[in-house]
């Protein structure tokens, strides 16, 4: 299965989309989760990429493309993927048609997981995440053990930095310019797929299974 799921920031594509990964035995791979973990480290492409990250801007086309180019081309992503955080731009989307072409294969669909932006702040304000295993956890819907460690890792999880209230507006407004048009261009394709998030990450999932259940 060759997967992409959108949504706006906080809408849950991480959460689903390592449920997913597991359930069909595909590579998660997040854009958001690579930039992060290359800030983390220190490394120049962290250097290169984290004002973009901290201040809720996209990092240049150029740049994103050529990182999932190279994750696409390993090993692991041969018989499937799913794509959480990219495209989120048309260039991009033209660039993943590209890629595939060259690689043979093509998408079997875009999972589109709608969630009005009212719903969002108070999501990604109380979001915590895990820096090892990049597992989410909120405050209230899905908290973390007493000792804030994670079920998964047992590592300690922390705030992630743009998801301070002034930043996630801006991330909604980056989302609603640059990337919901990738929903038109997507439909157009006969490739979107709408599922509903949920007030509950397993009603969400149930949501996305039932969406999916004809696609392979
Ligand atoms: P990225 O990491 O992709 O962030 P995002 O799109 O803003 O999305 P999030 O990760 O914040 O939300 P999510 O939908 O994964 O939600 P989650 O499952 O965590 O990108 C970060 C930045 O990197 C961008 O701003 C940009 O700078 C850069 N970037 C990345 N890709 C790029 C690209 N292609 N081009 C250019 N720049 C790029 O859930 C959110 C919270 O809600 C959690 O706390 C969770 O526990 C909770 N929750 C989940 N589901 C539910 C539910 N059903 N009910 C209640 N709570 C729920
Ligand atoms: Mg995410
Ligand atoms: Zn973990």
């Amino acid at each position: 299965m060759r997967l992409i799921i959108l949504g706006v920031p906080g809408a849950g594509k991480g959460t689903q989309a390592k449920i997913l990964s597991e359930k069909f035995g595909i590579p998660h791979v997040s854009t958001g989760d690579i930039f992060r973990s290359n800030i983390k480290n220190g490394t120049p492409l962290g250097i290169k990429v984290k004002e973009y990250l901290n201040s809720g801007k996209l990092v240049p086309d150029s740049l994103t493309c050529e990182i999932v180019g190279d994750r696409l081309a390993q090993n692991d992503c041969k018989d499937g993927f799913l794509l959480d955080g990219f495209p989120r731009t048309i260039p991009q989307a033209e660039y993943l048609d590209e890629t595939l072409k060259e690689m043979g294969v093509s998408l079997s669909a875009v999972l589109n997981l709608h969630v009005p932006d009212e719903k969002i702040i108070k999501r990604l304000t109380g979001r915590r995440v895990c820096p090892k295993c990049g597992k989410s956890y909120h405050l209230l819907y899905n908290p973390p053990a007493s000792d804030n460690s994670c079920s998964d890792c047992g590592t300690t999880v922390i705030q992630r930095d743009d998801d301070k209230e002034e930043t996630v507006l801006e991330r909604l407004k980056t989302y609603h310019e640059q990337t919901e048009p990738l929903i038109r261009y997507y439909f157009e394709k006969g490739l979107l797929i709408t599922a509903i998030g949920q007030e509950e990450i397993e009603d969400t999932t149930q949501a996305v299974l039932e969406a999916l259940k004809n696609v392979d």
